[in-house]
């Protein structure tokens, strides 16, 4: 299995190139399901769940090509056309699944373009148990018929969904994509309250739209969507990854560097930078992004210093950026109480970032964070660290280059989830991070 090697201790400087969101590129992969024409989608960023998401797209009878590179390259990703012209299978199977749990957004998709679908419980991982039910119980408010049997769920709508609505009782992503993918095709209105606004939806919804869908409220936590007979064909640029953006403004912050996110959408991010900004961080909006660090006008005094966060559904601090903002606070000037309020195990980092010397103590959903940033502060120091999940893999990264001496990261396959070329993109700033592959 790969390693990576970091040896850490240098500012980073230059410019990073964002790529396209993989949690906005999945669920548009899966709208390709509801329409017999093709879906192009550009900006694509090069990452493992895109592929497997490629690989259950084709099992199901989804032609799919990759149209190339992008002229701009870089940043501007890779092109997909997908074409669900006939579906060939309605099953998606455990061995897909278990490898990548957002395979669950073809649930909707099939039960609304073809009646019926079988696809496997995604089944927990290393953050929670990461339950479906929002999904199921929605999908029967507009008819379907639904059983688990076997590992799998098991959903029918014989006569096509109806008409309805599904009031979410917590906020969740993916139970509002596959609720907005299946109201699509629906036979009347279907109304989604308590739906999640995160950006990754808002771009779902628009190229929906663009296929042919008739969806209102786009940005809201109401949508209201008038099913019609097919979609279309559409030509779709998935927005820039807004966590890849703020892990690497972080990665600036915590090296003392200054770096400009080329391609970043401050807009997607407001929480997130105003944190960074309440820490003392430089945050400046350019013509290309955001650059993060450095010096504005009124010289900054001293360096980060802890703040108190607390994770919440958009637009609040995001979940996925919670690991990577405690490896910041681990070298801040203070103490920093972070709160994990989505998921119920997302804590698996802190033991990890101990080991190279971070103070912390987890009391039930909240970390208390005792920076080594002030005056006299020891800092962090490099040892070989085990990632666990994609964001707790990426904050062990980030303290790292902040860690005086060399920091081995093992099983770096969950950092290829969700992080195009990350060790391209910070040796490009001056890090000294290198992929070992065994
Ligand atoms: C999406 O996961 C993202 N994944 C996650 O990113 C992200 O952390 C999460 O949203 C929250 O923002 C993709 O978009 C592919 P949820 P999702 O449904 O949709 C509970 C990353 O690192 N819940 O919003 O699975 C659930 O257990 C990944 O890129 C139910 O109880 O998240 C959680 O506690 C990690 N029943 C909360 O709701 C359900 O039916 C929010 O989950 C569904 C969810």
């Amino acid at each position: 299995m790969d390693k990576i090697r970091i040896r850490g201790g240098r500012s980073l400087r230059g410019k990073i190139p964002i790529s396209g969101a993989k949690n906005a590129a999945l669920p548009l992969m899966a709208a390709s399901l509801l329409s017999d024409e093709t879906l192009v989608l550009r900006n694509l960023p090069h990452l493992a769940d895109i592929a497997t998401m490629t690989h259950l797209l084709a099992q199901h009878g989804v032609e799919v090509s990759m149209a190339g590179e992008h002229p701009g390259g870089g940043h501007m990703g890779h092109v997909l056309k997908l074409r669900a012209g006939a579906i060939s299978s309605t099953e998606a199977p455990y061995d897909i699944v278990r490898k990548m749990r957002a395979s669950v957004l073809v649930l909707g998709p099939l039960l609304a373009r073809c009646g019926q679908a079988r696809v496997s419980l995604p089944g927990g991982c290393a953050i929670g148990t990461r339950p479906v039910d929002m999904h199921i119980r929605g999908l029967e408010a507009l008819g379907a018929e639904i059983e688990l049997d076997d590992g799998y769920i098991i959903a029918k709508a014989p006569h096509g969904l109806q008409g309805g609505v599904v009031v979410f009782p917590r906020i969740s992503v993916g139970a509002t994509e596959n609720l907005l993918m299946a109201a699509c095709l629906a036979k009347g209105e279907v109304v989604l309250e308590n739906a999640a606004r995160e950006p990754e939806v808002g771009d779902l919804a628009n190229c929906l739209n663009r296929m042919g869908a008739r969806i209102e409220g786009i940005g809201g936590d109401t949508l209201r969507i008038q099913g019609v007979d097919r979609l279309g064909a559409a030509d779709y640029a998935v927005l820039p990854d807004r966590i890849e953006a703020a892990t690497y403004a972080i990665a600036a912050a915590i090296t003392g560097g200054e770096v400009e996110l080329i391609g970043a959408q401050p807009e997607t991010m407001e929480a997130v930078l105003a944190a960074l900004s309440q820490a003392n961080v430089n945050v400046q909006r350019t013509e290309c992004g955001i650059r993060i660090g450095g010096t504005d006008a009124g010289e900054r005094n001293g360096g980060v210093i802890g703040i108190d966060v607390t994770t919440a559904p958009y637009p609040g601090f995001p979940t996925d950026l919670q690991a990577q903002m405690m490896a910041l606070m681990a070298v801040a000037d203070g103490a920093a109480m972070i709160t994990e309020t989505i998921f119920e195990n997302r804590f698996q980092h802190v033991p990890e970032l101990m080991r190279m010397g971070a103070d912390i103590a987890v009391k039930g959903a909240t970390a208390m964070v005792r920076g080594s940033g002030g005056p006299g502060g020891s800092g962090l120091h490099g040892a070989p660290v085990m990632a666990t999940d994609l964001r707790a893999s990426v904050s062990l990264v980030l303290a790292g280059l902040a860690s005086a001496g060399e920091t081995m990261i093992n099983r770096v396959y969950h950092l290829d989830r969700g992080y195009e070329r990350l060790e391209e993109k910070l040796s490009a700033c001056g890090a000294d991070i290198v992929r070992l592959t065994e």
